[in-house]
This record gives structure tokens, sequence and C-alpha cells, in this order.
């Protein structure tokens, strides 16, 4: 039984012909793929020998009869451009980009990054990258999941999104949605900023902690979108 990251993120993944699970370790997602036979063949990457092992285990049969491949490398190099659908989940947002940067915009992605989810959105919408889905979710703690596709794939003539800052901050689903795991989230920075105002501060640091608790306090109640 998959973690519940594990099931969002297999739930973002569709049928496709060839599957890429860049920084995959332990292989779980390319499981589902291939055990639903959601993919005519996938890859599994890991700059990491060792984590990359354990897809391999994992994977042994679909490697044995030619469906998977398996290659030790670092973020997308050596995975090919057309691949259809990348995921690169479980890394920080600094990683993912650099990853793309170095690498390219997958046709269709699935990003979950650990933290700097911004700056994942800032760079996608930068290369005009379309963001499909973009939200909030809980399994012990939260995170974020970024979906979409490169410009090409979208269409070169379609016009790029314009994110608001409190958008390219939450991600544009959270802020428009406001569902139940987005507003815990809010509700547990709000938390976390209040319990630091309790404590005794400088002035700039309360004036500051203020401003960031007011801030969210106008994002979870609507006012800030
Ligand atoms: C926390 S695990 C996440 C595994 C899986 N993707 C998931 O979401 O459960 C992060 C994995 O990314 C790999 N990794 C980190 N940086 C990488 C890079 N630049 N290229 C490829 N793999 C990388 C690590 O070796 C590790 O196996």
């Amino acid at each position: 039984m998959y973690s519940k990251r594990i099931q969002t993120l297999c739930s973002l993944l569709f049928p496709v012909q060839t599957f890429a699970d860049v920084g995959c370790d332990h292989g779980y997602c390319t499981e589902y793929m291939l055990k639903n036979a959601l993919c005519a063949h996938a890859t599994v990457t890991d700059v990491s020998a060792d984590c990359l092992k354990k897809a391999e285990l994992l994977l042994a049969d679909f490697m044995t009869s030619g469906v998977c491949s398996s290659l030790c490398t670092d973020g997308l190099q050596g995975v090919s451009e057309n691949t259809d659908l990348v995921l690169i989940a479980g890394m920080g947002g600094i990683e993912i980009v650099n990853i793309l940067r170095q690498g390219f915009i997958p046709k269709h992605f699935v990003l979950q990054p650990m933290r700097d989810s911004d700056k994942v959105r800032k760079y996608l919408l930068e290369s005009a990258a379309y963001i499909q889905r973009d939200f909030t979710f809980f399994d012990g703690k939260y995170y974020d999941v970024i979906t979409g596709c490169s410009q090409s794939e979208r269409g070169l003539n379609e016009k790029r999104q314009q994110y608001t800052p409190c958008e390219l901050q939450f991600g544009r689903e959270n802020i428009r949605e406001r569902r139940e795991d987005f507003l815990g989230f809010l509700q547990e920075e709000i938390n976390k900023k209040q319990n630091i105002l309790a404590r005794p501060l400088n002035d700039t640091t309360h004036r500051e902690m203020q401003e960031k608790l007011r801030y969210l306090q106008g994002v979870f109640s609507g006012e800030i979108e």
C-alpha cells in the first residue's frame, strides 16, 4: 500500500508511451505506471547508485522484459526530450529548478517540491510552460504538487499565464479553490507566527512577524489573492 503522498502523485499520472521518474529512489510511481500498463516504456533515474538499486530491485521483472530501463545520472542528463511524461518528486524546489534549467521543460510534468515551490512556479512561468494543477495536500505534513506541460505541447500561440504574487507563493489552484488542506496549511503557518509573536522580540522582528501574520490572515480570509 503506497503512502498518501505516493498515491496523490500516482493519481496525477496518465497513460503515455514513455515515462521517466527522475530521482526515483524506491521507484513506486514507476511500478504504478507499469503495473497498470499506463506506459509502454519507463526510465528510472537517480543520481545515487544506491538509491537507483532500490528501484532496479522493485522493477526487476519489468527491466528484464525490456519495458523499463535505469540510468544513474544527474537530473535529466541522458533522458530523452521526447519523453511524454516526467515525474520529479521529493526534492527541494531549487534542485528541481536546477534540473529543469540544465535539462529541459518536459512535454508533460508532475513536480513535487519539498520546499521553495514558489521558485518552481516562477521558473515554469518564465519558461512559458503551462501550469495545469497546483495544489497543497496533507499526508502527515503539507506537500505541494505542480503539473503541466511545455509551451510547445500547449501551443506556441497560447498566451502565457500571469500569476499574482500570492498565486506565485501558494499556487493558483489553492488561491482559487481554497480547499481544506490548503486552509489547514495556512492555519498552521498562522499558528506558528502567533507562537513567535507571544515571545519577547525586538521591535523590528515583532513588526516583521506581525506583517507576515497579517498577510497570512488576509490569504486565509480570501482578502488577498
Ligand atoms: C527523497 S527521495 C524522493 C524519491 C521519490 N521521487 C519520491 O518522491 O518518493 C529524493 C531522491 O532524489 C535523488 N536526487 C537528488 N538530486 C538528484 C538529481 N540532481 N538527479 C537525480 N536524482 C536526484 C536522491 O538521490 C533521492 O533518491
